[in-house]
């Protein structure tokens, strides 16, 4: 039993809007050094979400709101209707900064939807649309945090006190605006002093199950073990020494499609296949501006290639031989028929039902 509980009092910001420019806390550098970036074009704001300094799908939502804010205060100088020609034109570049999180086309899309009621506003001047549009990229802000609280409150039930859960990549705070998704509902179940260990696995090739979950969970002083990616069979069947059985698998999402299929992170259609072996319940935890309707199922789904440094380096390190042929998806999809329940901020549907919470 926990002796104190953090619900998440994060003494790091993921990313935040200022007055001089995004602040974003450069996940590169993590865990060894909390790096702010100033962030002030959209030009750059597009290399921070391709590098990864911001990652996770709905943290590339909010930093893809909050870079039309950059290129509005940029473009302010400007004739009124050049303003928002020069905004929407950096709209279609920012939402094609990376493909499978639609949470970024979703964000991207809100604030044009905005901007387009303002344009319609014949007394405002730049400098209104400019505050408008600050107003709406916080809303967006705001609401995600709101939605991580829900989806915690809909998913904390499905980890049983005495139990440990699996996990993959990160779905904390670094990956939204704050509290997370599937590690939302793991700081839910912790809130309510229920004692559970967390297993995260490393999450190859960026690590970010490694570097950025067992940094967050040391943080709010959640019991973890972290594991290689490799040892999920195993610890499925045998358990943990020491640790409560499995109770579950929950994972997040960067795009599921109207039949419950759900890309996400490479290695969880693994994770799910191993859960179906060991009799496991496998959950997706996500945001319904995670769902994209309009995706039929997952082979619709963008699946982006990374870099193939990614593979043959570890850091600055290279680790293979020089010149090797490398595949590099960034993610994969798991099937709807895999996937217990999808967790939401408007509660746990099964992926045959997800198509009711469309609103
Ligand atoms: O490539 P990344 O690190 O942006 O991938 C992130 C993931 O796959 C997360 O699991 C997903 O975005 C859900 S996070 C709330």
């Amino acid at each position: 039993m926990p002796s104190s509980i953090n619900t998440n009092k994060s003494t790091f910001f993921t990313l935040r809007l200022a007055s001089d420019a995004i602040h974003v806390l450069d996940q590169r550098a993590l865990p060894r050094e909390q790096r702010i970036l100033k962030i002030t074009t959209p030009d750059d704001m597009i290399g921070a979400i391709q590098d990864m300094s911001v990652r996770g799908a709905p943290a590339i939502g909010v930093a893809g709101a909050f870079g039309i804010v950059l290129s509005a205060r940029g473009h302010r100088h400007l004739e009124r209707g050049r303003l928002i020609e020069a905004v929407q034109n950096d709209a279609e570049w920012i939402r094609e900064a990376r493909p499978t999180a639609v949470n970024l086309m979703w964000a991207v899309d809100r604030m044009l939807i905005a901007l387009e009621k303002l344009s319609a506003q014949a007394d405002f001047d730049n400098d209104d649309i400019v505050r408008e549009l600050e107003y709406e990229a916080q809303a967006i802000y705001d609401e995600d945090i709101a939605t991580c609280n829900a989806i915690g409150e809909a998913g904390k039930h499905v980890i049983p006190s005495g139990s440990s859960v699996i996990t993959c990549c990160n779905t904390g705070s670094l990956a939204t605006a704050g509290y997370g998704t599937a590690l939302g509902v793991i700081r839910s179940a912790w809130a309510e002093h229920k004692s559970l260990r967390v297993i995260p696995c490393e999450t190859r090739p960026r690590l970010q199950g490694a570097k950025l979950t067992t940094w967050e969970l040391q943080q709010d002083g959640i019991p973890f073990t972290l594991i290689s990616d490799n040892m999920a069979a195993v610890v499925m069947r045998d358990g943990l020494p020491g640790a409560g059985p499995i109770a579950c698998v929950i994972a997040g999402a960067d795009r599921i499609a109207a039949n419950g299929d759900s890309a996400n992170k490479i290695g969880t259609y693994s994770l799910a296949c191993l859960a179906k072996t060991h009799g496991i319940p496998f959950y997706i935890a996500a945001p319904l501006s995670t769902v994209d309707f309009n995706c039929p199922s997952g082979g619709d789904i963008p699946i982006e290639e990374r870099a193939k440094e990614e593979m043959t380096h570890m850091g600055e390190i290279p680790i293979t031989p020089d010149e090797i042929t490398v595949y590099n998806p960034a993610f994969d999809v798991t099937p709807a028929e895999l996937i217990t329940g999808i967790i939401t901020e408007k509660g746990l549907v099964t992926p045959e039902n997800l198509k009711t919470l469309q609103g």
